[in-house]
């Protein structure tokens, strides 16, 4: 949801590193991109509507600038065109923002009574107006900030620039992530690491209401009492060159490809040790799942797992409705929330709000120190490395192995069968990312619905499939259990129509072919992803996946349907890396 950097420094070309960084980080948003850069005491903004490439186009580089803030967006308040793009700029302050300012038509009137006048329809120029009207009052920065952190409502990560005062840059920060690094002579700020990885890995973590005040030399963070506080300097494990493509077309196709390497790196965190930080788990009665998207999917395998074999009853909740419902929770309820990014405005809320009541909260989350690590009473990290494409992939997968690993460790189950299994999958994942499916997407690309069917986890992992496919590919598709089609759905089902269905546990074999059959008896195009070795005239395609534990199961059956939903969008000429509409960290609600 919007990326954000900034630098200031005497050794480098502001603009390159500003343009640099936000390339790393156009999988935040790609609506518009703008840059304000300081020359000869002057304010300078560039932004174009469209990808980063189009503002590149607009700038000069040879520009020798010491200071830069700028901006990559997913639209939320006016349509993505260049007058909406940030930077912003009133009076004396020029922002770029990631968030959105709740009460921003409340101050715009305000503003407007007080001869304040708008270009664009964001809630981001409105914001740097008020920082612009209350300075009038105070003419101090420090405290302006300090002041809008207790006005604005909602959530925001701002780059500030103020033209009384260009020997610094200002930053504040609610909900929405950003990080300051620190290098020799310049710093930088980011809404996430990969900005800063080509010239550092260490970094520090502004948290809510706090402000920062940037020099080349020298960074202050100040609380929310504007006293100067201390913060930890983190260390990113991943280099630049992981954050890089690496040779691949695509991230997307990278980071299936790194699968393998995630799936060991996870197990290697956790297997042995168990999960040394987080309780008994097993002395809970329930246990609640809140997540959004393919989070919420792996969810679903989790309860499936932790059902069956802990019985422990599993409620999977979407994080937008969770928190906005009656929940049934006490004091023996954990909740599980569940977050590539870890800065999920929904997910973020949930959280929140069962902590408020007491509730025991473990977060699963791959971003370290994010917000939702930080907040939860108990976190395992997904071994997952930088995610740069915005469909999930790698992290889905580590995720769904976290799930597999906490099954194991409920139910105490290190056996020897289980540790040869776990020993197996690096290479069978390494085969199967291997595979080429183009064959399968060339049969599907050119229909306009897809179904995807399957029973009890298989329908789990047919919805990320279902997902994934049209996330990137724009095609339709819905992932239906097998045996609930034909009470309404299978009416859409005509000749030629792509039903992919799964059957790995094959205790429903029998069941989910049956369910086949009447699609197939209706024209469909089957194409049957089963661990099975049965073969029959009711599929046009089979895909055989290794038979492996049910507990790892889902890990080898997602890949091809990872691989497919790729190839099929690549046939069509999608962005697959950017699709649109879309952004990587969804921090609005
Ligand atoms: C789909 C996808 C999204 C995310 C969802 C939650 O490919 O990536 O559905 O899973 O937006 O994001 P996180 O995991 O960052 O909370």
């Amino acid at each position: 949801m919007c990326g954000i950097t900034g630098y200031i420094g005497k050794n480098k070309k502001a603009i390159d590193v500003v343009i640099n960084g936000l390339e790393s980080l156009e999988y935040r948003g790609y609506d518009s991109a703008g840059i304000a850069y300081v020359l000869d005491n002057k304010v300078n903004i560039v932004k174009e509507q469209g990808k980063i490439i189009n503002l590149k186009s607009k700038l000069d580089f040879s520009i020798q600038s010491n200071l830069a803030i700028g901006h990559t967006r997913w639209a939320t308040h006016g349509e993505p065109n260049q007058i909406n793009s940030h930077p912003h700029s009133q009076g004396k302050f020029t922002i770029v923002h990631n968030g959105i300012i709740e009460n921003y038509l409340e101050l715009k009137q305000e503003l407007l009574e007080n001869g304040y006048k708008f270009k664009s329809s964001t809630d981001t120029e409105v914001a740097c107006a008020y920082m612009d009207f209350l300075y009038n009052k105070n003419k101090n920065i420090l405290l302006t900030l300090n002041e809008v952190s207790k006005i604005f409502r909602g959530s925001y990560a701002f780059g500030i620039i103020c033209s009384d005062d260009l020997n610094n840059l200002y930053a504040l920060r609610k909900t929405s992530p950003l990080i300051i690094a620190n290098g020799n002579g310049e710093n930088y700020i980011a809404s996430d690491v990969p900005a800063i990885l080509r010239y550092t890995n260490k970094y520090m973590l502004l948290d809510d209401m706090e402000i920062a005040k940037i020099s080349n030399d020298k960074v202050e963070v100040y609380n929310k009492d504007l006293k100067v506080i201390k913060k930890d300097i983190l260390e990113f494990e991943g280099s630049f060159e992981s954050s890089m493509k690496g040779g691949y077309e695509h991230f997307m196709l990278k980071e299936i490809h790194e699968e393998p390497t995630v799936f060991k790196n996870t197990i290697n965190a956790y297997f042995d040790g168990d999960f040394k930080n987080i309780p008994d788990l097993s002395k809970y009665n329930n246990i609640h799942i809140v997540a959004c998207g393919s989070a919420y999917h792996t969810g679903l395998i989790g309860k499936y797992l932790i059902e069956k074999y802990a019985n422990i009853p599993v409620y999977v909740e979407v994080a937008s409705e969770y928190r906005y419902k009656h929940n049934f929770y006490d004091k023996n309820t954990l909740v599980i929330l569940v977050s590539q990014s870890g800065e999920t405005a929904d997910t973020l809320a949930s959280l929140r709000m069962v902590k408020e009541e007491g509730i025991d909260t473990l977060s699963i989350v791959n971003v370290v120190g994010s917000s939702i690590a930080r907040e939860s009473k108990y976190v395992i990290y997904t071994k997952a490395g930088c995610e740069i494409a915005v469909a999930t992939t790698k992290a889905y997968l580590a995720q769904i192995t976290i799930f597999a690993l906490l099954t194991m460790y409920l139910t105490n189950n290190k056996s020897e069968e289980i540790l040869n299994e776990i020993n197996n999958i690096p290479s069978i994942l390494e085969e199967n990312v291997n595979i080429d499916y183009n064959y399968i997407a060339n049969e599907i690309y050119q229909n306009q619905n897809i179904f995807f069917i399957g029973r009890g986890i298989d329908y789990a992992i047919c919805m990320e499939g279902s997902l994934k496919l049209k996330e990137i590919s724009y095609i339709n598709s819905v992932a239906y259990q097998a045996g609930e089609l034909k009470h309404g759905t299978i009416s859409l089902i005509e000749k030629n129509t792509p039903v992919i269905a799964i059957c790995t546990d094959e205790s429903l074999l029998e069941k989910t072919i049956s369910n086949i059959k009447e699609v197939k008896a209706r024209g469909a195009k089957v194409i049957f992803i089963t661990t099975s070795d049965i073969v029959g005239d009711f599929y046009d395609f089979k895909i055989s996946v290794s038979k492996v534990n049910e507990l790892l199961q889902p890990i080898t059956t997602i890949v091809p349907l990872q691989l497919i939903a790729y190839n099929v969008a690549k046939l069509n000429g999608c962005d697959i890396d950017k699709p649109r509409n879309l952004a990587k960290s969804v921090t609005v609600e």
